[in-house]
């Protein structure tokens, strides 16, 4: 057998111990990554945000409790992320190990992904990072598997995944190269675009999926928060479409990130563990997709 097989089998045997993985605690606000570590499910994106607005947002979100950050070497924030995250640890809301950091290398590094992982810590100024992506597919990729993977033996990231593998077969060939299982997929998903199939294909091999553009992203916001069956449901529980929208990734088994650069918003994206969507809410929103997706990276 060759080592990669039996780094995937290792990883697998773990998988199998642990009943949890991939399973979402709403009590905890977590869920168990098949790389054993605990993964907030609600959190907070920062793609658009300057240094300045990324420092800001990310100490909002972790004083209103959010505990997932995601950002990306391309969305040129590291920097600002981490002065959130230190400045929130200065103050005693949160200790290094109760944030869950994730970045991405970006494809100008796929040729240098080990250097990319560097950037990131150096610019984030963390030992480690939670969670790498290889941002998108591209060329390379890989040899940027290998780096993170090779991250990770070193220390230097804990879980590994992929973002923008948006078909059972995309991910299988990242799994026949792959020593170690990746912990996440993080794609476009939203209410029109909700990819059920990869979803259900990817829980057997306990990886979860990440929504981004929870809110259909900047420009379709609109359509999403005015929608008539979310604007309903949202009515019924005396809460927010934004509120009612997040709860619905998270009981479809979706983690969320919305991007914000508001604390009033941040905070309410955070506050969405007072109710819950019934059968039918859930099978309503469900029926509203229509595989449309915004972006096609
Ligand atoms: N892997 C990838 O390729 C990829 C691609 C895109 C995004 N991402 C990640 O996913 C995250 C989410 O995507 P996104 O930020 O582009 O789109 P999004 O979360 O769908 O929408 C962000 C928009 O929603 C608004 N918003 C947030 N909370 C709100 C609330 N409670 N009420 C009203 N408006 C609200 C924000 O405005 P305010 O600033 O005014 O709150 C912003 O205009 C990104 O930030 C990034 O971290 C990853």
């Amino acid at each position: 057998m060759c080592e990669g097989n039996r780094w995937r089998e290792r990883n697998e045997d773990m998988r199998q111990d642990t009943e949890e993985v991939g399973t979402f605690d709403l009590q905890r606000k977590t869920v168990m990554l098949n790389s054993g570590y605990e993964m907030p499910i609600i959190g907070l994106g920062t793609w658009t945000l300057s240094n300045e607005e990324a420092e800001v947002s990310v100490y909002a979100a972790l004083q209103a409790g959010m505990r997932l950050i995601d950002t990306a070497r391309y969305y040129r924030c590291e920097k600002g992320v981490g002065a959130g995250i230190r400045k929130a640890i200065e103050e005693g809301i949160v200790k290094r190990e109760g944030v869950f950091v994730t970045s991405k290398i970006m494809p100008s590094d796929y040729d240098n992904a080990a250097g990319g992982i560097e950037d990131s810590l150096k610019d984030l100024g963390l030992d480690y990072i939670d969670l790498m992506l290889i941002h998108q597919p591209g060329f390379n990729d890989e040899a940027v598997y290998k780096a993170m993977e090779d991250a990770v033996e070193e220390g230097k990231v804990r879980s590994i995944g992929i973002s923008n593998y948006y078909t059972p077969e995309a991910l299988e060939e990242v799994l026949s190269y792959a020593r170690i299982t990746p912990s996440v997929i993080q794609n476009e998903n939203h209410l029109y675009y909700q990819n059920q199939e990869l979803k259900d294909y990817a829980q057997k091999y306990g990886i979860v999926i990440e929504s981004w553009y929870p809110f259909g992203g900047r420009g379709h916001t609109a359509e999403h928060f005015g929608n008539e069956v979310i604007m309903k449901i949202a009515e019924e529980h005396g809460k927010t479409p934004a509120q009612v929208i997040l709860r619905w990734h998270l009981q479809g088994g979706y983690v969320a990130i919305p991007g914000s650069k508001d604390p009033d918003h941040i905070r309410e994206n955070s506050d969405i563990f007072d109710f819950k969507l019934s059968a039918e809410e859930m099978k309503a929103i469900y029926d509203l997709d229509r595989q449309e997706r915004y972006e096609n990276w």
